[in-house]
Formats: structure tokens, sequence, C-alpha cells
């Protein structure tokens, strides 16, 4: 039997796949997800399917990860989970912000910056140093986070989210120069323009973007929640012990491709 993931944000998108990914390896899942509405049945049938390829290794909080409260509550129940065992690894796959620009009719506030800033990057600190400190990231242990292309072009609507991603890249970075010496890494996964709910929520363009995405990419398609999936799974692997304080790009080189 594996060990444990704690997934920030595992009910869609790329940490639903990655939950499933792992959950087929054999690792016990712990996430959190913030899901309301129709996103909610959505969550819940990944849930379901979580739960059924890890033989009920799986507990999933509909909560508020980003809050400090959260994290302050849960980390007794993860510790009772893995039975005091290190995590093998913590993703970041939070996907909420302030999706506008800085100028024009609704410029960001301070108030929707602070919140983008805290729960897309800075909220990966804050639980990266309670499990340290409650010895539930050790030798072996894993930090991630996605980010993406915004993390350096300018976009529309993408404003506070890049911001947050440059934040979030600074404290892996910071977090693999401290904890390399323990043995915890800290990288970054870089995902090409993946059609999800995050997607539909940063423009009303965005099914143009993945056409021109698909037309502008070496590959000929967008990247898929799937690729991410494996990308990360690749990482848990003790071959990649040594990669720390790093981007890793999965995206069939988009990012590395010039506009047509
Ligand atoms: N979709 C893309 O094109 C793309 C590209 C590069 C990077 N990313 C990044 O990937 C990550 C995941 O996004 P996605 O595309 O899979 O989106 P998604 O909307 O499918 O998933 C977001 C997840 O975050 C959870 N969540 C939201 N707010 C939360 C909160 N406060 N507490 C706990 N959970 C919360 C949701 O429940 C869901 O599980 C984000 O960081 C996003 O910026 C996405």
């Amino acid at each position: 039997m594996l060990d444990w993931v704690l997934l920030l944000g595992g009910s869609t998108g790329h940490g639903a796949a990655t939950a499933k990914r792992l959950a087929k390896e054999g690792y016990g899942i712990i996430a959190f997800h913030f899901d309301r509405g129709d996103a909610k049945k959505i969550a819940m049938n990944n849930i379901e399917e979580v739960n059924n390829l890890s033989n009920g290794r799986c507990h999933y909080f509909n909560t508020n990860a980003a809050s400090i409260e959260t994290i302050e509550k849960y980390i007794p129940k993860i510790k009772e989970i893995t039975n005091g065992q290190p995590l093998k690894l913590l993703l970041h796959s939070i996907a909420f912000g302030t999706t506008t620009n800085f100028f024009g009719d609704t410029p960001v506030t301070p108030r929707q910056m602070d919140m983008t800033v805290h729960v897309m990057g800075n909220s990966l600190l804050y639980w990266t140093q309670h499990l340290f400190k409650n010895n539930l990231l050790a030798k072996g242990s894993r930090v991630m986070g996605l980010t993406s292309e915004g993390n350096y072009l300018a976009m529309e609507g993408y404003g506070p989210v890049s911001v947050a991603k440059v934040a979030m890249e600074a404290i892996i970075r910071q977090i693999g120069w401290e904890l390399g010496e323990f043995g915890v890494t800290a990288n970054a996964v870089q995902a090409g323009i993946t059609p999800t709910r995050a997607l539909t929520k940063i423009t009303d363009n965005w099914e143009t973007w993945v056409e021109n995405t698909k037309k502008r990419n070496p590959m000929g398609r967008t990247t898929t929640p799937d690729d991410i999936a494996s990308t990360i799974s690749m990482l848990l692997k003790p071959e990649a012990d040594f990669i720390n304080c790093s981007i890793i790009y999965c995206d069939g080189g988009e990012s590395r491709s010039g506009n047509i």
C-alpha cells in the first residue's frame, strides 16, 4: 500500500484527474474542494470515482482550503488519516480568484487582488509550513503547484491570477531551497491551456482561446487534465528525487511556440 497524497482542489479539472490517476496507482487520497451548484454535481461524480478507484482510501472535504482556520482544523484529521505518516505529495490545484482587468469598467480592487494572491499563491506556503511543522512532510515528500503561461504573459482578465502565479512560483522556489536539506522537494508544473471550468471563468472568449491554441500548439491540441496527472505521477517516482525548485512544462511545447 502506497502513501497518502493531499490535493488542494481535487474535485474537478487537473486535481480530479490527478486524484483518479494516483488512486489507481495505489495512493490514498485526501482532498479539499469548494463546490456549489452545478460544479458540486460534477465534483460529486468525480469523488465517487476516486472513492471506487482507491477502494475507499479517500477523504474529501468541501470547504475553503485557503483559510488558516481550515488548515489548523484539518491538520490533526490528516495526521489521524495517515497515522502520522508523512504525505508523499502536497498539490495546490485551486482555481479561485478574480478574473478582471486592472483598468476599464470593472478595475480590480485591493480586496480582490489580496484574495486572489492569497488563495492561488500564498495559501500553498501556509499549508506547507503547517504540514512541515507537524512532520507531515519529510524525506521523499513533494510540494507542487500548477502554473501557467500567464506567469509571464499579459492576458485579458488574467492580471490578478497572473500575479498569484508569480507569487506561487517564488514560494515554490523558496520552499524547495529551504526544505531541500530535509529531502522535501518543491516544483511547479506549467500546464498549457486546458478546457476546464476554470478556463471558462477567465474569459467569455475561452472557446476562441482553445481554437487558437490548437493552431499554435506544436502538437495540435490543448492540454488535458490527464496530461498533468501523468506528469505529477512521474514526478512522484524516486527517479525524480533530485528535481527541485523547477518549473516542469507539460504543454506540448505551446509556451515555446510563437503566435501565428
Ligand atoms: N485550465 C487551464 O487552462 C490551466 C492552465 C494552467 C494552470 N491551471 C491551473 O490549474 C489549477 C486547477 O485549475 P483547473 O483548470 O483544474 O480548474 P477547476 O475549476 O476544474 O478546478 C479547481 C478546483 O479548485 C477547487 N477550489 C476552488 N476554490 C477552492 C477553495 N477555496 N478551497 C478548496 N478548493 C477550492 C475546486 O473545488 C476544484 O476542485 C489552477 O491553479 C489553475 O490556475 C489551469
